[in-house]
C-alpha cells in the first residue's frame, strides 16, 4: 500500500536521491515539503520548497514549523540531506571532517529533534534516515563519510526505541551505488570506480526509484511493525 495523504518533509530533496524520494511521495498523494540550502534547478511540481541548512538547528526548526503550518502537521521525515569529502585521513582537513559530521550526523539529529514535536502528534509518525553501504564496509578515502553514516545508523536504532511508545517508527535506508548524486559522481571517476564496480553483484548502479521504493515501504502501513531497521538497497555487494 502507498503512504497516501501523509504530510512529509524530505531534506536534501532538490537533487539526487532526495529528489527521487520527494517525487515518489508526491505521486503517492503525499503533501511534500522538500528542503535544501539552494532551490532546485527545476521546481518539483506538486511540492513546496523551503530553505534549510541542517547544520543550523534554528533552520531545522523553521522548516518543520513551516511544514506543519502549511499542512496542519508533519507525519513523515525523510532525513536525506548529506555530503561527502573523500580523501585519505593523512590529507583530510579538519574543516572537511567537521563538514561531513555536522551535515550527515549532527544535521540529521537537528532535523529529527525539530520534527519530533510534530511527529508525536501524528497518528503514525515516521522517520527514515539515509545511511550508506560504506557505513559498515571500510573503503579507503571514506573515513569521515563512513564514520558519519555508521553513527547515523546507531542513532536511528536508539531513536527507534525511544519513540516507539508514541507510535513513531524510525528506520534507515542504506543505499549502495546509485545512478544519481554521489553515486553517479563516483561512477564517473575512472580512477576509483573500477574498484567499486568489481564489488557489484548486480552489475549496474541502482536507481533513485529503487531507493524511493524502500522509503515508501518504511513509511507505509505495511511497515507498521518495522522499527529500528537498516534496509540495504544495493543489489548485493561483494566486499
Ligand atoms: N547517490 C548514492 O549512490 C548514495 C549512496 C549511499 C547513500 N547516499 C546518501 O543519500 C543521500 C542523498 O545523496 P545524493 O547522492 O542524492 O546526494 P546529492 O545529489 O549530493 O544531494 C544532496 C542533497 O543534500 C542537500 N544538502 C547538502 N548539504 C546540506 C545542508 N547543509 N543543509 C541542507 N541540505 C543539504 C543538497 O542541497 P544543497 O547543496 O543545496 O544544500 C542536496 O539536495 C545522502 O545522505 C547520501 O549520503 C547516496
Amino acid at each position: 500500500m502507498m503512504p497516501n495523504g501523509k504530510s512529509a518533509v524530505v531534506t536534501g530533496g532538490t537533487t539526487g536521491l532526495g529528489r527521487a524520494v520527494a517525487e515518489a511521495l508526491v505521486n503517492d498523494g503525499c503533501q511534500v515539503v522538500y528542503a535544501a540550502r539552494k532551490p532546485a534547478g527545476s521546481p518539483l511540481p506538486g511540492a513546496h520548497f523551503h530553505p534549510l541548512d541542517v547544520r543550523d538547528p534554528d533552520s531545522a526548526r523553521a522548516l518543520m514549523a513551516a511544514a506543519a503550518d502549511r499542512f496542519g502537521g508533519v507525519d513523515v521525515l525523510v532525513a536525506n540531506a548529506g555530503t561527502s569529502r573523500p580523501g585519505p585521513v593523512r590529507a583530510l582537513s579538519h574543516d572537511d571532517w567537521t563538514t561531513v559530521i555536522d551535515t550527515n550526523l549532527t544535521g540529521t539529529f537537528a532535523c529529527v529533534s525539530a520534527a519530533l514535536p510534530y511527529l508525536e502528534k501524528s497518528p503514525q509518525g515516521r522517520i527514515v534516515t539515509l545511511s550508506s553501504a560504506l557505513a559498515v564496509r571500510p573503503a579507503p578515502g571514506a573515513s569521515s563519510y563512513a564514520a558519519s553514516k555508521a553513527a547515523l545508523e546507531m542513532f536511528t536504532r536508539v531513536l527507534a526505541l525511544e519513540v516507539a511508545a508514541q507510535g513513531i517508527t524510525a528506520n534507515c535506508v542504506s543505499p549502495g551505488f546509485i545512478d544519481t548524486g554521489m553515486g553517479r559522481q563516483l561512477s564517473e571517476n575512472s580512477a576509483v570506480w573500477p574498484v567499486y564496480e568489481a564489488k557489484l553483484a548486480t552489475p549496474r548502479l541502482g536507481t533513485g526509484d529503487e531507493v524511493a521504493a524502500a522509503v515508501r515501504y518504511l513509511i507505509g502501513p505495511d511497515a507498521s511493525y518495522v522499527n529500528g531497521h537498516v534496509l540495504e538497497v544495493n543489489g548485493g555487494l561483494r566486499w
